[in-house]
């Protein structure tokens, strides 16, 4: 299995999903479970939708496959124009891949590829931040930023440099005012300028893009302080290095609007995304450039080789167009941006139990940070973590009929992505439970 000890099933059994229906998950026991988690980030309008279904059986029945290479067929054709639209600014250009690592790997390709024909054959590199998950495939890897994900793959692509993210939950002291509070503006105009840093000490001339989601998901939901975003924006402006936006998890209603982008106000010269853009029923993946980082490629024998047999499957774009043909007759972007506020304040009753240090993000995306203690916030140490995530958190939540992800990459959080069509019942459910299950866990340490 996937990021799986495999010897933690030596006694005890995987947990088999057989079916869905709207925000819930039965096993092969017929149990029923909430899906918090939204599959893997990915499930937006829920399970068990024929109307996805179907137009996935039509369009295989019409026209099964047919690659990208050289040729188009009409549902990549529309959805291409259909995301482009929506993307902010000039960003008009798509290709497609089969998931979310395939299109982070492309951007870095194409960033490359790009100032090769523009005359600025040295940048290469890339800068991205501490604890960011941007994929497995050796580049996508490399620009993580998880050193224990990469230590066993090591050495990996060269050419990648890490700065600090925005949790501001744990900003440096020295930027703490008299009062010991961190001025979220201030704190993100030191995050973003250590990027500024980062590319004078490699040298501009060999830099050639910033990777950054608009909400960092590894280390549990770190939005953007304000300012944050158009202060990156004008530091690439100024060294000539592309801004790509990862949004494989803030994309496509996820924020409540198209593209997290968006919801910020900035303006990325490319966007990587997957997950989300067919709600998980076929695999679907597009990294959107700028006309400009198009421009190069457009005259003579100019070619970007590089391609995937299924980026852009005609039953993937069949069904990320049905996606978003719902997404507007169910107002499913209205409907996050009307309940987000009930959801954070759901989210936030959490905050009265001890073991509860912080509760952050936006949209339909929360990461609870866990303390050992509230008031130094004190992290648990390895060992602690251990036995707190794997050892009771992960198979507690569940078998209180909870799907989430308790994770340790960063400091030890809960991740919650719940379907877009989650409302007031749902948040609900998932307050009390985690409250059981946190309660419980709190009396263990
Ligand atoms: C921000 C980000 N980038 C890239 C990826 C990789 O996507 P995939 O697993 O589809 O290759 C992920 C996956 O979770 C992600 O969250």
């Amino acid at each position: 299995m996937h990021f799986t000890r495999m010897s933690s099933y030596d006694t005890a059994e995987v947990p088999v999903i057989v079916r869905g229906d709207g925000a819930y998950v039965w096993d092969a026991h017929g149990r029923k479970y909430l899906d918090a988690l939204g599959g893997l980030f990915v499930s937006q309008l829920g399970h068990g939708r024929t109307d996805l279904a179907e137009a996935a059986a039509k369009q295989a029945a019409e026209l099964a496959f047919f690659p990208l290479w050289s040729y188009a067929h009409p549902t990549a054709i529309e959805l291409a124009a259909k995301l482009a639209g929506h993307a902010p600014g000039d960003l008009n250009r798509v290709f497609f891949t089969s998931g979310g690592g395939e299109a982070v790997e492309s951007a870095w390709k194409l960033a490359k590829n790009y100032f090769k024909l523009v005359g600025k054959p040295m940048k290469h590199k890339v800068i991205s931040r501490a604890i960011a998950y941007h994929g497995t495939t050796q580049g996508a890897l490399s620009i993580t930023g998880l050193p224990g994900l990469k230590a066993p793959f090591e050495p990996l692509v060269p050419s990648t440099f890490r700065v600090p993210n925005t949790n501001i939950y744990r900003a440096p002291a020295f930027l703490e005012g008299a009062d010991g509070t961190v001025d979220p503006e201030v704190f993100g105009r030191w995050a973003a300028d250590q990027i500024a840093v980062a590319i004078e000490n490699e040298g501009p001339e060999t830099v050639a893009a910033v990777f950054l989601e608009p909400v960092q998901n590894a280390g549990g939901c770190f939005p953007p302080p304000p300012g944050y975003f158009q202060r990156v924006r004008e530091i690439c402006d100024q060294y000539d290095v592309l801004l790509v936006s990862d949004e494989v998890i803030c994309a496509y209603g996820r924020l409540g609007h198209m593209f997290g982008a968006e919801r910020y106000g900035y303006q990325p010269d490319i966007i990587t995304s997957a997950k989300g853009i067919t709600s998980g029923y076929a695999p679907l993946g597009a990294m959107i450039a700028s006309d400009r980082v198009y421009e190069p490629f457009a005259h003579g024998t100019e070619t970007f080789l590089h391609g995937y047999t299924f980026g852009g499957h005609p039953v993937s774009t069949a069904v990320a167009l049905k996606n978003f043909e719902i997404f507007e007759d169910e107002k499913v972007l209205e409907g996050v941006r009307e309940n987000e506020g009930a959801f954070r304040g759901t989210l936030e009753r959490l905050l009265d139990l001890p073991i509860v240090g912080d509760v952050r993000g936006d949209g339909y995306f929360y990461g609870i940070e866990l303390v050992k203690d509230k008031a130094t916030k004190e992290t648990f140490d390895e060992d602690e973590s251990e036995r707190l995530l794997r050892g009771f958190l992960s198979k507690a939540l569940y078998d209180a009929g909870l799907y989430c992800r308790a994770d340790d990459r960063g400091d030890p959080v809960i991740q919650l992505s719940p379907p877009l069509i989650c409302g007031q019942e749902h948040f609900d459910e998932m307050e009390q439970k985690l409250r059981a299950v946190l309660t419980e866990a709190a009396g263990l340490l």
